[in-house]
């Protein structure tokens, strides 16, 4: 089922007629079958995003297609939509088995019936073993998968889940973030999938979406986006270490940062620009320019160099073997890889 949001904004007003503008004229469309992420820091309007995509928030403008059904003014148990929250959302005093199956109780549907969804839920999420406890005697990893079955035991249109692994420690956020891209794959159901982490968003979704103050800044595939971020705010927010951002300029087809030229023949007007270069994107070249290591630091099959370009600290991730004791290197990095951004707007040039 696609989703299409057209400019849908949602304000909030506060006590004293402050307003937010926590989603402001978002238009996307979500392709029928796939996983998109909803990603930006806190505040941006991810939830907010989701919620009147369940139902749960009024927009203030703009409409909700799912596919050619306009859903804007529907009820959300109308919406055909499964929901997952952060904190599982469970019922203490029931078991899994009944937990899962609650969404069917208010339809009309025979108990085996249910039963059998309702095992055919559990097997699908990994919990067959599971369904005569109490959640409180399940890991948050188990229960989080709880959490899953019930939202498609009514076999939904559309699954929305808000940082469903937040609350699980590193190891369990992993394997359930590898679980829900299987699930989602298997059932093919279109899924929004909310976090502010960009590596998990990176790793499970087929699209991303980052919001910043309510605005769209991108919708890609991940690694097209961290490949080619549109704008400044991006290409920080993907990357981790995070990319260097340098103040340099263009003369006669070279990117300079302080006396070095990074990279020669481009196409760039000349004029001052923000240079972007993600620490894994330098390389040694004896052809290349010249810089005195501050710091180098071995990270298992990684080294961490700093050094100092223009007037930044900068820091690259290049492979270990040449660097040990050499305190002046020669870098290069690849065209594609010099990421060029107007300092006013901070849009992509180049
Ligand atoms: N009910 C509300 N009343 C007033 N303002 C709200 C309300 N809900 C959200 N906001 C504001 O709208 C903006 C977006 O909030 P939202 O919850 O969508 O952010 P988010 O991206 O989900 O953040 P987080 O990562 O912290 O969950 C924020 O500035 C928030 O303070
Ligand atoms: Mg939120």
């Amino acid at each position: 089922m696609e989703i299409r949001l057209e400019q849908l904004t949602k304000i909030f007003t506060d006590k004293t007629g402050k307003e937010t503008r926590a989603v402001d004229n978002l238009s996307i469309t979500i392709p029928s079958g796939k996983l998109v992420g909803l990603l930006g820091p806190s505040g941006c309007g991810k939830s907010t995003t989701l919620y009147m995509i369940a139902g749960l928030l009024k927009p203030s403008g703009g409409k909700i297609f799912f596919g050619d059904d306009d859903v804007t003014r529907l009820a959300p148990e109308k919406r055909g939509i499964g929901l997952v929250f952060q904190n599982y959302a469970l019922y203490p005093h029931m078991t899994v088995r009944q937990n899962i199956m609650f969404p069917l109780e208010n339809i009309n549907i025979k108990r085996e019936e249910a039963l059998k969804l309702v095992d055919e839920m559990a097997a699908l999420v990994g919990i067959q073993d599971q369904l005569d406890k109490k959640p409180a005697q399940l890991s948050g990893g188990q229960q989080q998968r709880v959490a899953i079955a019930r939202a498609l035991v009514k076999k939904p249109r559309v699954l929305l889940l808000d940082e469903p692994l937040s609350n699980l420690d590193a190891r369990l956020r992993l394997q359930t973030r590898e679980e829900i891209k299987r699930i989602q794959r298997e059932t093919g159901i279109t899924t929004v999938f909310v976090t502010h982490d960009q590596e998990e968003a990176m790793s499970i979704s087929d699209q991303m979406v980052v919001l910043e103050y309510g605005l769209m800044q991108q919708m890609d595939q991940p690694q097209e986006m961290y490949n080619h971020p549109d704008n400044l705010f991006v290409a920080k927010f993907l990357g981790n270490p995070p990319v260097n951002i340098l103040d340099g300029r263009i003369e006669k087809g070279n990117i300079i940062v302080g006396e070095s030229i990074v990279l020669g023949k481009t196409k760039g007007k000349d004029g001052k620009y923000v240079i972007g270069i993600r620490p894994e994107d330098f390389r040694f070249d004896p052809e290349g320019f010249e810089v005195a290591a501050d710091d180098v630091e071995h990270v298992g099959r990684d080294t961490l160099i700093r050094f100092t370009l223009g007037d930044k600290s900068v820091r690259a991730l290049v492979d270990s073997d040449s660097v040990y004791g050499k305190t002046t290197i020669r870098l290069a990095v690849k065209t594609s890889k010099v990421h060029v951004f107007d300092p006013e707007t901070g849009l992509a040039v180049l």
